[in-house]
């Protein structure tokens, strides 16, 4: 596609640049750059993910984004879309099978094994924000690389936990204005799971089903059959409106477990759809699995929801122990930083500029830049929210910058003012300017910020 821009009233094409072998590089698909402009929104979310961890007492931690591929093949699951399809690895020079993390979890987990955090008092909160790859189909709100907030509370089975994580994923998004439905279902333990397997088998094998299912579920049936119940083939999804549902074959530990989680979750009113064919694609889940969904106002298309899920994730009580651990009950979430700021976007949520500032230096002439150098850092070095456009020559240019940064003052150096010991201070709304003696410019700036405060 040409661009094009206006050049001193003339339209010119955008040519692009060119290397001196004439190569031009580009991002490599499914790939994102953040421009400078976007930060505006991932430094929202941070500010409100390091909130809200900080009240419910998740610690940070992060870890390597390579790792032994074998770490997700027995985690996450080998037969899982995440590993089967989408996992970059590859083999290294030692010959060791290594790759880019496909998701925050088991990295987490094999972090929490390997530094003996059992030895810690139980559970351990975790909080994690870090790049992940997948090599999808690159769509709308789906990438190669993006990134993902996760929580993990490890140590802990009451289902209290399960509620609270889903009742923080809630205050995200609605401190962020962002509609949203959580969608919850219990899968069981691996007890009461594989007798509904197998009521779940027969259904798909009786009456022909199975021929009419994607090649993808037939595939699927048998091995990792659950994973029928979600997926997105229309075909699929009107043979599987009448399968059986595994409420009604959860064991009594897991039935008042997963009462327990959605009574915490009407007491403190967060709304949630139970959805009987929530089953999440990855391998470690047991009891409570969760997604959150987005609501558009004029969007009641289900199917646009469940693809772009803003967030998911569910309890995962056997991991830690299949890792190697010593038993540990745990329950975790995810959410995709990228697709909430496209939500952000999209409704267009008004954004606070968080690069307030309260003066501006501006100079005229070397000799001016010299000493305004020197102010600046000084006014800098006191703490106050100072800024500055050097490289501009033009008083007016400068004055511009001061204006779209908001600045409430702007200080002048000029000739004029070199020679006499002075500075100017400029009240940028009312455009009213002051002489001051140029030694007494800290001391007046400070009292003129402070008077407004009060
Ligand atoms: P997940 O559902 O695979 O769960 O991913 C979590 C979130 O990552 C999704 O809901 C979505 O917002 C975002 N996401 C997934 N794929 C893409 C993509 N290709 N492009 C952009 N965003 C994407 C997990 O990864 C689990 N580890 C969550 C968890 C934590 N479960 C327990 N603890």
């Amino acid at each position: 596609m040409q661009k094009f821009i206006r050049n001193k009233g003339k339209i010119e094409e955008i040519k692009p640049f060119k290397s001196k072998n004439g190569k031009v590089f580009a991002r490599l698909r499914g790939m994102k750059d953040v421009l400078p402009d976007e930060y505006r929104y991932w430094s929202l979310i941070s500010k409100k993910i390091n909130e809200l961890t900080k009240t419910y007492g998740y610690k940070r931690i992060d870890t390597p984004i390579l790792e032994n591929a074998e770490l997700y093949e027995r985690s996450t699951g080998k037969t899982s879309d995440i590993i089967a399809k989408e996992m970059f690895s590859f083999i290294d020079k030692n010959d060791d099978k290594i790759a880019l993390r496909p998701e925050g979890t088991p990295g987490i987990v094999r972090s929490y094994v390997e530094h003996g955090m059992f030895n810690l008092p139980q559970p351990v909160k975790l909080f994690w924000l870090g790049q992940v790859f997948r090599h999808d189909k690159p769509q709308a709100g789906r990438f190669r690389q993006f990134t993902q907030i996760d929580l993990e509370c490890i140590g802990e089975k009451g289902p209290v936990i399960d509620a609270q994580l889903i009742l923080i994923a809630y205050n995200f998004f609605k401190e962020l204005q962002i509609d949203i439905m959580i969608q919850i279902n219990s899968i069981g333990c691996s007890e009461c799971r594989k007798a509904y397997i197998n009521k779940l088998e027969n259904y798909y094998k009786e009456r022909g089903n199975r021929t009419k299912l994607c090649n993808d579920c037939k595939r699927r049936l048998g091995k990792n059959s659950l994973r029928l119940l979600d997926c997105k083939e229309d075909q699929c999804i009107a043979i599987s409106a009448d399968a059986p549902q595994i409420i009604d074959y959860l064991c009594e530990e897991c039935k008042n477990h997963f009462v327990k989680v959605l009574e915490y979750l009407d007491e403190v009113e967060v709304p949630y759809n139970l959805n009987s064919h929530l089953v999440r694609g990855l391998d470690y889940y047991s009891k409570t699995v969760f997604e959150i969904w987005p609501i558009d106002a004029d969007d009641s298309n289900v199917e646009v929801s469940r693809q772009l899920a803003l967030g998911g994730g569910g309890r995962y009580d056997g991991l830690v122990e299949y890792l190697g651990g010593r038993p540990a009950p745990a329950c975790g979430f995810g959410i995709g930083v990228e697709r909430v700021i496209l939500k952000i976007k999209e409704k267009n949520i008004p954004l606070k500029d968080d690069d307030q500032a309260d003066i501006f230096v501006a100079q005229l002439g070397d000799q001016a830049r010299r000493k305004a150098m020197i102010l600046f850092e000084e006014l800098r070095r006191a703490g106050l929210q100072v800024r500055q456009d050097f490289s501009k020559d033009s008083l007016k240019n400068q004055l511009e910058v001061a204006n779209k940064l908001g600045t409430k003052y702007s200080l002048i150096l000029g000739q004029k003012e070199i020679v006499d010991g002075t500075i100017l201070i400029r009240d940028m709304e009312s455009g009213i300017q002051e002489v001051v003696d140029f030694k007494k410019i800290r001391q007046e700036i400070t009292k003129r910020l402070n008077n407004e405060i009060k």
